[in-house]
């Protein structure tokens, strides 16, 4: 209902054929295909209604300030769940829960977000908003036993798998394996790969894993992440 002027949905398994299609004018971990798609979920993106959706309060400059606008890569998220027609997600950093309504609105009604955050500051925000229906949240560590329990009550296999929360290698590394072992994704998207060192070689690892299915979307499409924290890919 929110979404106009996508293409028809993709469906993941076609979706490998940008991973496996000629690597002629290969950037990092991109062939030509995958950067058609990456440009591709950006346009979709564009098409998602994200009026009302803000990100909150901000976790750079002054963090007593709240950014009452979406963020550059709200609608590269959007676009995602609209252009492969995804239903379920599992969401680890939920903050005020702008990331998960920003999905929320790229999906088709009847979706279904799972989201984690060690803190309730979205309290204000989730229990109140639109996608409401749509949107789980689960408080507490990602990484601990009685969280992933929750997860596996909450939701079985996903379309979707977002990551951004503790941006250091160990911690994404443990979400990413738990959760990919857990939840079977079909696409992962991982936040700020290139925030800080430690991220960088969570990213290396990542790219070393999966060499012909990853990618750093914002070498693509730099205005996903114009501050150049980056934006990471995965088809598992
Ligand atoms: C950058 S914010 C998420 C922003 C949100 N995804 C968005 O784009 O609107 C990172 C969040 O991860 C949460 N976090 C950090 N470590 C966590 C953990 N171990 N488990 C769950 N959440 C965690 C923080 O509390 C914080 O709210």
């Amino acid at each position: 209902m929110r979404t106009k002027g996508c293409a028809a949905p993709i469906r993941c398994s076609s979706l490998h054929v940008y991973f496996v299609s000629p690597r002629a004018g290969q950037s990092e971990g991109g062939s030509v295909g995958s950067r058609q798609f990456c440009q591709r979920r950006v346009g979709c993106g564009a098409a998602v209604q994200l009026e009302g959706i803000g990100y909150g309060r901000i976790h750079w400059g002054n963090e007593e300030d709240i950014l009452t606008d979406n963020n550059s890569y709200y609608r590269f998220l959007a676009g995602a769940a609209a252009l492969t027609g995804a239903r379920s997600a599992l969401e680890i950093g939920t903050h005020w829960g702008g990331s998960a309504r920003a999905i929320a609105r790229g999906m088709k009604d009847g979706g279904k977000i799972v989201t984690i955050d060690v803190s309730s500051e979205s309290d204000a925000v989730l229990p109140s908003c639109p996608e409401r229906k749509m949107i789980q949240k689960i408080v507490g560590d990602a990484n601990s036993l009685e969280v992933i329990e929750q997860v596996q009550s909450a939701i079985s296999n996903v379309d979707m798998l977002y990551i951004d929360a503790e941006h250091s290698a160990m911690p994404s590394l443990v979400n990413l394996s738990v959760y990919l072992t857990l939840l079977h994704p079909k696409m992962v998207l991982l936040d700020d790969i290139a925030l800080n060192e430690s991220m960088a070689r969570f990213w290396q690892i990542v790219r070393r894993a999966y060499p012909d299915r990853s990618i750093n979307c914002a070498q693509v499409e730099p205005d996903i992440r114009p501050d150049g924290a980056a934006f990471g890919l995965i088809f598992p």
